[in-house]
């Protein structure tokens, strides 16, 4: 087997890269180690910053994302007391989308076995070869058993956190920073109309709570609580509780209904540089991991896979290196950018235990609240700032 690019993993960063290639001319295949209805069941966060939109329209996979997804224009930031709206138009320009990234996931494969590049899921064994040289080559064993092997102009490891393509970058040198937060997120999906027009990120003395939906009937909320906490703690009725506690505001009422999923997720920053080794690149979860609170997780790695894009179709189709060659630093620029925003909003929105900490976060929100060039520095980053920083 051969192609130009072989593609490590079938989330929305490989599955993106694979069709951003396919419209340029650049054929690929993309090896996934899971099952097509398990990647298609992962549920991740769901705000799209308006790049993401736009790049997802171009590629052709936005047609259900312009029926369904839903356009807003701000978050409410909340403390005791005070419900305060950002609104992104007036402050940036620019809007945000709530469209599930499960549906992404699921546009996107839908689109790829609809006559695009090859996707094998259930592959094993990937393992990346002779990156350093100009014929990498990928060996992996496909879904009935059978050892293959892929080879390659170039590898993408877009296989996420627990990837293979991570450890075979940083074998030669690198280095990794990582930060791991000292709480976790329980999150639900309640099949009830969202309580709220725009997303409500609180601050409260029990703990951060975040109100967020996937459509105008299914809410998506989020408790802080201990990272090592056991959900099976979180009675619905608990949870119902701590979310009416933490977003109480007089006059406003918090609606709930069945709850079908919950999980807890930990909370890490993590970055990983160089995203290149050779003839191997890195794209989205494998370099790099953000805390969930800003929401910048999938849209980094829609931004990667831009770079990634041009700098790969650049090297194949005119045979220059200059996109590949400055692709790791471009990328790392924005997320250090990200890591940074995403560090931030969790830092002024969790409760720490301790009361400094609590003032200084209280001071924060105010700042925000009353300053137009504190509100529009939140917005700017939320919304996303440009591809090239
Ligand atoms: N071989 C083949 N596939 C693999 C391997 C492997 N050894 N290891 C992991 N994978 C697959 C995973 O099963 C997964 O489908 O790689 C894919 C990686 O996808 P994601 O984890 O979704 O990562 P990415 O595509 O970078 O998406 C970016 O945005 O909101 C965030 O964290 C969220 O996943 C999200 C991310
Ligand atoms: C979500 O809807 O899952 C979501 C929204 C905003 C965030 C994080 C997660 O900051």
């Amino acid at each position: 087997m051969r192609t130009q690019v072989g593609i490590i993993g079938a989330g929305p960063a490989g599955l993106l890269l694979s069709r951003l290639l396919t419209l340029q001319g650049i054929d690929s295949v993309v090896l996934e180690n899971r099952s097509r209805s398990y990647v298609e069941a992962r549920i991740r966060a769901g705000i799209l910053e308006q790049h993401t939109v736009d790049t997802l329209i171009a590629a052709g996979v936005g047609d259900r994302l312009q029926r369904e997804g839903l356009e807003h224009s701000g978050i409410h930031l909340q403390y005791p007391g005070t419900r305060h709206t950002l609104d992104f138009p007036s402050l940036c320009g620019r809007t945000v989308w709530v469209y599930g990234q499960t549906e992404v996931t699921k546009d996107l494969i839908k689109a790829q076995l609809d006559g695009g590049p090859p996707l094998l899921f259930e592959v094993s064994d990937v393992t990346p070869l002779d990156v350093d040289g100009d014929a990498p080559r990928l060996s992996f064993t496909d879904a009935d058993g059978v050892a293959q092997v892929l080879e390659c102009d170039v590898i993408a490891g877009t296989d996420g956190f627990h990837g293979v393509s991570r450890p075979v970058v940083q074998e030669v040198g690198g280095r990794v920073w990582e930060r791991t937060y000292p709480y976790a997120w329980l999150g639900v999906l309640a099949d009830v109309a969202p309580s709220t027009d725009e997303l409500i990120y609180a601050w409260h003395p029990d703990g951060f709570a975040l109100h967020s939906m996937r459509s105008p009937s299914v809410s998506r909320l989020y408790l802080q609580v201990a990272p090592d906490e056991k959900i099976e703690n979180w009675s619905d009725d608990r949870i119902w509780e701590g979310l009416a506690t933490r977003f109480a505001l007089d006059g406003w009422t918090l609606e709930t209904g069945p709850i079908t999923e919950k999980s807890v997720l930990p909370m890490r920053s993590f970055v990983s540089a160089p995203m290149r080794r050779g003839r191997l690149f890195l794209a989205g979860d494998a370099a790099h991991i953000v805390p969930p609170t800003g929401a910048k997780g999938l849209n980094l790695a829609v931004a990667d896979v831009t770079l990634l894009a041009s700098a790969l179709v650049r090297l194949l189709t005119e045979r220059r290196t200059d996109l590949v060659d400055s692709y790791s630093d471009r990328a790392l620029a924005r997320v250090w950018r990200c890591t940074h925003f995403s560090w931030w909003m969790t830092s002024m929105l969790h409760r720490s235990g301790d009361d400094f900490d609590a003032e200084l976060q209280l001071s924060q929100l105010r700042r925000v609240a009353s300053s137009e060039a504190a509100a529009r520095e939140l917005a700017e980053n939320y919304t996303g700032l440009p591809l090239d920083l």
